[in-house]
């Protein structure tokens, strides 16, 4: 029997043909990228798939959902006007409401786009999360976890945040102000810059403000997280031993750090395991049981019975992140493991990356 507590999540192709491939295997081979972006414009939301078995280890109560396609890539959303990239979401909304969500998250770029969500939740009776509220959570708490997997005591570690001036960005540096000595906050506009930084401060860190990429190689921890449909970091901006955590989509992290650099340990915003014998019903991209955050913040709120606009518009309070960490955790969500280019992280690997990055270092110290 479908439970009466229910939820609507909305995902959208990053990689046109690959990722239409995982609903139409045919349509995703015989047409070019192009060509799909050129006829998504026209399509409407696509119904993916049911979600069963989130089950909340603290009440047994469990909640149902459905998958929703917005048919649009990132590019798309920035090249077409706001308005039309607003009608599709609100469009895909609709389709949540007749399903009988009562909640509705906003994945990925659906999340970034516009106001960050305040229109799509004016525009429906459906309340509306983006899910930054626990994607921060989880960010910071997987470079704590990556940290310390690679030896890297927060207490003496220098940490950058890049896309500082961004909403998830900003309230991640606020976190890592208070737990490291040295911060770095990199963007593209000083003024915003020196106004995060206003808001780092009382914490541990002494922080600076940098528009230059180029300031990260001076650091241990770097948490990425722009709006950049191209990549931001390349492998001559790290450090060997270096760990990134980007939790961009699409990534920020270029491909040819994997190739290049076996010194550093790349790794997404964190997969998140979520309670109960939970079934997607499509294939993703994560292991069966795993999600990203923003998902699990709209499942965390469908357990609690939060059917209210929660994370919506461009500044998430750090009383909203505490709160989705505690309500998420009461329920039974939790870090669980690590991937980097979308493939799992194993201990060996993380070992072997330590071990390339001590070699590094002593090579380094004796060519001085
Ligand atoms: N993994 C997950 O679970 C998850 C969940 C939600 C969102 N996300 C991803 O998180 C990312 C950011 O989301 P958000 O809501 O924080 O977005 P946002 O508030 O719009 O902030 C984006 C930031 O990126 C900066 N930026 C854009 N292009 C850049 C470039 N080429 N170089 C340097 N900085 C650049 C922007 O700088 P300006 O201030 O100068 O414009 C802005 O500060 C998106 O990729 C989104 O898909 C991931």
């Amino acid at each position: 029997m479908m439970s009466s507590d229910t939820f609507a999540f909305i995902i959208h192709p990053i990689d046109p043909k690959k990722d239409v491939s995982r609903k139409w295997p045919l349509v995703g081979k015989l047409l070019t990228e192009g060509q799909i972006n050129y006829l998504s414009r026209f399509f409407p939301p696509v119904y993916i798939s049911e979600i069963t078995g989130v089950r909340s280890v603290a009440t047994g109560k469990t909640v149902t959902g459905w998958f929703i396609a917005c048919p649009f890539t990132p590019k798309t959303m920035l090249r077409l006007p706001v308005e039309t990239v607003y009608r599709k979401i609100v469009a895909c909304g609709h389709k949540a409401e007749s399903l009988g969500a009562r909640l509705l998250g906003l994945g990925a770029y659906t999340s970034v786009v516009g106001d960050g969500g305040v229109t799509i939740a004016e525009r429906l009776a459906l309340p509306v999360t983006n899910g930054d509220a626990y994607t921060i959570y989880m960010a910071v708490e997987a470079v704590r976890e990556a940290a310390r997997q690679m030896e890297i005591p927060l207490a003496g570690a220098s940490a950058a945040v890049v896309g500082a001036t961004g909403t998830i960005a900003g309230v991640c540096a606020q976190i890592l102000a208070r737990e490291v000595p040295e911060l770095v906050l990199v963007g593209r506009r000083q003024d915003a810059l020196n106004e995060v930084r206003e808001r780092c401060e009382g914490g541990a860190a002494r922080v600076t403000a940098s528009t230059d990429i180029a300031s990260i190689y001076a650091c241990d921890l770097i948490l990425t997280v722009t709006s950049s449909v191209s990549s931001v970091i390349e492998p001559e901006h790290l450090k060997p031993g270096a760990v990134v955590c980007d939790v961009a989509r699409p990534r920020d992290v270029s491909v040819r750090v994997a190739q290049a650099r076996p010194d550093v340990l790349v790794i997404e915003g964190g997969m998140v395991e979520v309670p109960g014998p939970v079934d997607f019903g499509f294939d993703f991209g994560f292991p069966p049981g795993k999600s990203y955050a923003c998902m699990a913040e709209t499942m965390a709120l469908a357990l609690e019975g939060r059917y209210e606009d929660y994370s919506v518009g461009k500044h998430i309070s750090l009383q909203r992140v505490n709160e989705i960490g505690a309500i998420a955790a009461k329920h039974g969500f939790r870090l669980s493991g690590f991937r980097s280019f979308e493939r799992a992280v194993t201990a060996e690997q993380i070992a072997h990356v330590r071990e390339r990055a001590h070699a590094a270092q002593t090579r380094r110290a004796s060519s001085l």
